[in-house]
């Protein structure tokens, strides 16, 4: 296992709802590394624009107004007993109002405002200072930590991922239907490729997985031993 002096950071990019937000989280409890979602960061920001009116119902954003906003917004975490973690949005908790549809549907356009962008790289590389962190989401491995030890790419298709992602909603007792939801992931995977800004795309040097056909435990086995490759230097 890693030392405090070898740690490295674990960069995991991919499509929404590809298990990748899974995947890093039990690898980062594992290994004792810190995980970050920084999906959730821009979730917060999106949540602040829609409860301030600064989005309106129609998801139109006042893109100057939100900028101007960005230095009253504070993300910051709070580890659960559980281990897990909770996102704070200016020291309330928002874990679970972020990942309501609500806030799914108006999170890409945000995500595309390269202010936007510019602010949470910048916290998001000054989380993984210190290393010994895992971060999953669009552009880890290529903008935020082009340097990462280990860059994994996942991909599933999109009628595997909106399966997913509407099994876990109504597991939570969202009332949502599942082509609601495969037209959000499809409409999301394409604002996420084609934005101008950090667009979705694999790092060259990331090892991709299409983890469609695979179980949780077989993701986690594949990915221990690329992890255990990177820290012990014995790629091939
Ligand atoms: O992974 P997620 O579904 O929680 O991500 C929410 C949105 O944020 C999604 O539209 C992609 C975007 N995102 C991004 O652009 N860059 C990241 N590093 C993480 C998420």
């Amino acid at each position: 296992m890693s030392t405090p002096n070898n740690r490295i950071i674990v960069a995991i990019d991919g499509f929404s709802s590809s298990g990748k937000s899974t995947m890093a989280r039990r690898l980062a409890s594992k290994i004792g590394y810190r995980y970050i979602d920084s999906g959730a960061m821009y979730r917060a920001v999106t949540l602040y624009g829609l409860d301030t009116g600064l989005i309106n119902a129609d998801n139109l954003i006042d893109t100057e107004a939100l900028v101007a906003a960005l230095p009253s917004i504070v993300i910051d975490f709070a580890p659960q007993p559980d281990g897990s973690q909770h996102t704070l949005l200016n020291g309330r908790d928002v874990e679970e109002e972020i990942r309501r549809l609500r806030v799914s549907n108006a999170v890409s356009p945000v995500a595309a405002i390269p202010q936007v962008r510019h602010a949470l790289v910048a916290m998001q590389q000054a989380l993984g200072r210190e290393r010994g962190i895992v971060m999953d989401g669009r552009d880890i491995g290529t903008t935020v930590f082009p340097d990462a030890e280990l860059k994994i790419f996942v991909d599933a298709s999109a009628q595997t991922r909106a399966r997913r992602r509407f099994k876990e909603m109504i597991e939570k007792g969202a009332q949502v239907s599942y082509e609601d939801i495969l037209a959000n992931v499809v409409h999301r995977d394409h604002i996420d490729r084609t934005r101008e800004e950090s667009p979705l795309r694999r790092a060259d040097d990331a090892i991709a997985i299409d983890n469609s056909e695979m179980t949780i435990e077989e993701q986690d086995e594949w990915l221990m031993e690329r992890f255990l490759e990177a820290t012990s230097g014995s790629k091939h």
